[in-house]
């Protein structure tokens, strides 16, 4: 598929938003000593997301991507990534009764350190330093010495993602993900006062349950009610740890990017004949490519062929994020792009990154409205475009963060610097998470809906 592509070729290629490290010995020696590690996830696994996105593709299957804008070593814990585990399970199953398909379920984490940024330096009190890159690069503290990237951080960020991975891979068979128990977590969501409008779907996922144990289908006599496959991802930003944790699968004999199921390409780091591009194009695993306001549908084209030669199902996932408002100026010119391709692709909403405004308070927030505005927009466009609105694409937390403003259990502006918590962007918290599952569940039934009544 790329004959003659090697893992190291992207250094010779335009490279943006990556650090430059000070002690090149230390960072080789880093390079060495991950090149020995075993990869987090094995290829076999990327191929079984692959075909599963390839579903998506197609409308037979729809997916659910989300966590953490960025991971920290602060925020580190086995309660957050299980909270976190556990608010994507309870989107997935309101998802699933709201486009009766299966939910394919990736999380933002084990791997999602490295950030772009939109300006290479930060002031604060006229002090002017390098701006933070995420824990995988330099510090968040505003400190001079902090901000000097530091190539042992990677060693660290690959501990904690095997860490994280093997807690996931725990939750996800050892019976915590047991479809009973998620519907009862819904259920208690819904009896909140606020919450009453949601109680009606709820009930009619607990209905679908009970029918089904009557009929002898339990988590007993159903093993895919006992578990679920969760994938990871991450902005494949970090290229020296990319490329440290390539590796060739026995398999097929063809590179693999072995720090996460599925890698993505940002949407300050896609110029076609950059870095990021040359690396990403040579691994197999499923690839997602952020798609903003400056995408030209000739270099999306361009970046099609690149990424894509085969046109192989489920393996490249374009991720829309244009703003609330501005989906109807960007999104057709792209799938129109697409169709004269005859691309095989997954479309995907993430409303989060071009809604991000500064609070009166000064902090960067998120209006819950906007991030439910922009998928509306979405499956409007697909509507009437002919294409699948394949899924969608959180920043979220399973705590009770507040960083988003809205929602049933409202944030509000002056609430922001209460539990303001993120490295990054705002976050959704796990009530708003699991609200807007509930909206999109709405949008999906429309669908359905609308698709028998066509006779479709
Ligand atoms: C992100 O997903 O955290 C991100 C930085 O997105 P984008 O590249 O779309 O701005
Ligand atoms: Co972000």
């Amino acid at each position: 598929m790329t004959l003659g592509w090697t893992k190291s070729d992207w250094r010779t290629r335009p490279r943006v938003q990556m650090p430059d490290y000070p002690d090149r010995a230390a960072l080789a020696a880093v390079e060495r000593a991950l090149t020995q590690m075993p990869p987090l996830v094995f290829a076999g696994e990327a191929r079984k997301l692959k075909r599963a996105l390839g579903e998506v593709g197609a409308g037979r299957a729809f997916l659910l991507q989300g966590g953490d804008c960025a991971e920290s070593f602060a925020e580190f814990s086995a309660d957050n990534i299980r909270d976190t585990f556990k608010v994507i399970l309870q989107m997935a199953i309101v998802l699933t009764w709201g486009a009766k398909l299966p939910v394919i379920k990736i999380g933002r984490v084990a791997g999602q350190f490295a950030k772009p940024r939109s300006a290479a330096t930060e002031v604060v009190g006229g002090v002017e330093l390098p701006s933070y890159r995420g824990d995988i690069i330099n510090g968040f503290d505003f400190s001079a010495g902090a901000r000097i990237p530091d190539p042992a951080r990677m060693l660290q960020a690959y501990t904690q993602a095997a860490a994280s991975l093997n807690l996931l891979r725990a939750f996800s068979t050892g019976g915590y993900a047991d479809i009973h128990r998620v519907q009862s977590w819904i259920s208690g969501f819904t009896d909140e006062a606020d919450a009453r409008r949601y109680r009606e779907v709820a009930r009619q996922i607990e209905d679908a349950m009970d029918f089904m144990a009557a009929a002898g289908v339990t988590s007993e006599t159903a093993h895919e009610l006992a578990t679920v496959d969760f994938y990871t991802s991450h902005e494949a930003l970090l290229l020296e740890y990319e490329e440290a944790l390539c590796r060739i699968d026995s398999t097929t004999g063809l590179p693999v990017a072995g720090s996460g199921h599925m890698i993505w390409i940002g949407d300050r780091t896609r110029q076609p004949d950059g870095a990021h591009v040359e690396f990403c194009r040579g691994v197999q695993n499923p690839i997602g490519l952020k798609c903003g306001p400056s995408l030209s549908a000739d270099d999306l084209k361009a970046l099609i062929r690149k990424l894509n030669p085969e046109n192989e199902a489920g393996r490249l996932t374009l991720i829309a994020r244009f703003g609330a408002g501005k989906v109807g100026d960007h999104l057709p010119r792209l799938i129109r792009a697409v169709q004269e391709e005859g691309a095989n692709v997954v479309w995907t909403c993430d409303p989060m990154h071009g809604n991000t405004i500064k609070a009166a308070s000064g902090y960067k927030t998120r209006p819950f409205e906007s991030v439910l505005r922009e998928v509306r927009e979405f499956f409007a466009v697909h509507k009437a475009e002919g294409s699948i609105p394949g899924g969608v694409h959180f920043e979220m937390t399973g705590k009770d963060v507040t960083e988003c403003t809205g929602g049933v259990r409202a944030v509000k502006d002056e609430d922001l610097s209460d539990r303001y918590h993120t490295a990054c962007d705002p976050r959704l918290n796990a009530s708003q998470s699991l609200e807007l599952a509930f909206l999109v569940a709405e949008e999906l039934q429309d669908r359905r809906a609308m698709r028998r009544a066509a006779g479709m």
